[in-house]
């Protein structure tokens, strides 16, 4: 099992480029199921969940083939497809739900595993069920599976209008590209806006899809006869960006993210300001700049465009090494505090009680073997441990390889003292 290396203590000064966001790929790859003609997607990033995906569609009966440096990757779904995703993929990425919906969409038939929870919460799929439900799949979970079908002499799903009980990131996803090729108008009521729906949208337009309104919480769905094939860039990742930025804020330095949109990081941008980063963006660059302990700052994840539940691990740990106390509440998940109890080894003081956690800053934190429980929280881990007096070593970055393209990489071209050992 890899483990990071990292002695802190060193600033950050340089350029990083930001990949392809996660988020926007995992439903991106899933969209290709939606036409038999070719679909090529760049700057894919490099990661295990992409692999992942790829390799559930590889199961199916997709073809794909990556190629230039650029993150290139082309797929075709033919007719001939085996709408299955097994539970031992499923299993190690809940994001596979996401080929419910074009399956149903195109093949009129899927069976999915259910994910299973994960580290984070019990993440159940029952809204990404009752959508599909409303537009007019069967859907019988047995066996761990959800199969679904259309009813006897149904040959496409028909529009709805749906309203989930809570704002949902994948299941938004799943609804927009079943919808856009059902029969008649789908409206989503309380969609969620993350910049990776809006990228899905924009691609799925691309590929001939009547989509309006996305990026807003009511999408509109004008489903059509047929999509065709497409090419499509990958929107830049603001997790990762936002993954720097505390990275630079906690360690001081002064780096410029290539690729970096600051539109999508309003929440976080803000808080590293009155933290007391110096942030400076263009169109297609963030530009941030610390030095010295910075100011805590408390927060509340939410739904876009607040703050997002991705960037409170790192956050936290930035938080750790600040003046002041600062109180961080946790909303959307019901267990993303696992990365607390290992800060604390790293010597930050920490309350957690529910969903709040109370975060005392301190001037140093030391060094200490430490392990990644899940993908955020091994994010939080580096960071800590750039900035922790001494050698950290953390451990099971799997979880990190999850997310994160070569981050090791990156943070040895900025300055930081870290390798991977295997
Ligand atoms: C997406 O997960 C992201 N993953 C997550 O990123 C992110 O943390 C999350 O959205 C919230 O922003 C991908 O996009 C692949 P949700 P998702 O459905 O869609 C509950 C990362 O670190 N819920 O928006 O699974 C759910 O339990 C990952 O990159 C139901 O109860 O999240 C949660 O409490 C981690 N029933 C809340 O809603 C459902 O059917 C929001 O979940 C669906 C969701």
């Amino acid at each position: 099992m890899d483990k990071l290396r990292i002695i802190g203590g060193r600033p950050l000064n340089g350029e990083v480029t930001i990949s392809g966001a996660k988020n926007a790929a995992l439903p991106e790859l899933c969209a290709t199921l939606l036409t038999a003609e070719p679909v090529t997607l760049t700057n894919v990033p490099r990661l295990r969940d992409v692999a992942t995906m790829r390799l559930l569609l590889d199961n199916m009966g997709v073809q794909s083939e990556t190629h230039g440096e650029r993150g290139g990757m082309s797929f075709q779904a033919p007719d001939s497809l085996k709408p299955e995703a097994p539970y031992e993929l499923v299993k190690t990425m809940r994001a596979s739900v996401l080929v419910l919906g074009p399956l149903l969409a195109r093949f009129g038939r899927a069976r999915v595993s259910l994910p299973g929870g994960c580290a984070i919460g019990s993440r159940p799929v029952d809204q990404h069920i009752k959508g599909m439900q409303a537009m007019g799949a069967e859907i019988l979970v047995e066996h761990g599976y959800m199969v679904a079908q259309l009813p006897a002499g149904k040959t496409r799903l028909h529009g709805a209008r749906i309203a989930t009980d809570m704002i949902t990131v994948t299941g938004t996803e799943n609804f927009l590209m079943a919808a856009a090729l059902a029969e008649g108008e789908t409206l989503l009521e309380n969609a969620a806006q993350e910049p990776e729906i809006t990228d899905l949208a924009e691609m799925l337009i691309a590929m001939g899809a009547k989509i309006e309104g996305h990026g807003t919480s009511r999408i509109h769905i004008q489903g059509v006869d047929r999509l065709r094939g497409c090419t499509h860039q990958v929107v830049a990742d603001r997790i990762e960006a936002g993954t720097f930025l505390c990275a630079v804020a906690a360690t001081g330095g002064d780096v410029i993210l290539r690729h970096a949109r600051a539109e999508h990081l309003d929440a976080v941008i803000d808080k590293l300001h009155d933290a007391g980063a110096e942030i400076e963006a263009g169109d297609d660059f963030i530009r941030v700049r610390a030095s010295g302990r910075l100011k805590a700052q408390s927060f509340r994840t939410t739904e876009y465009p607040g703050f997002p539940t991705d960037m409170q691990a790192q956050f936290m740990a930035l938080n750790c090494i600040a003046t002041g106390s600062s109180k961080v509440t946790e909303t959307i998940f019901e267990n993303r505090f696992m990365h607390v109890n290992e800060l604390v080894r790293l010597g930050a003081k920490i309350q957690t009680d529910g969903k709040v956690a109370v975060v005392e800053g301190t001037d140093k934190l030391s060094g200490a073997i430490v392990m990644a429980t899940d993908l955020r929280a091994s994010a939080s881990l580096v960071i800590a441990g750039l900035v922790a007096e001494g050698e950290t070593i953390v451990d099971r970055i799997y979880h990190l390889d999850r997310g994160y393209d070569q981050m090791e990489a990156k943070l040895r071209g900025i300055g930081a003292d870290i390798e991977r050992i295997k």
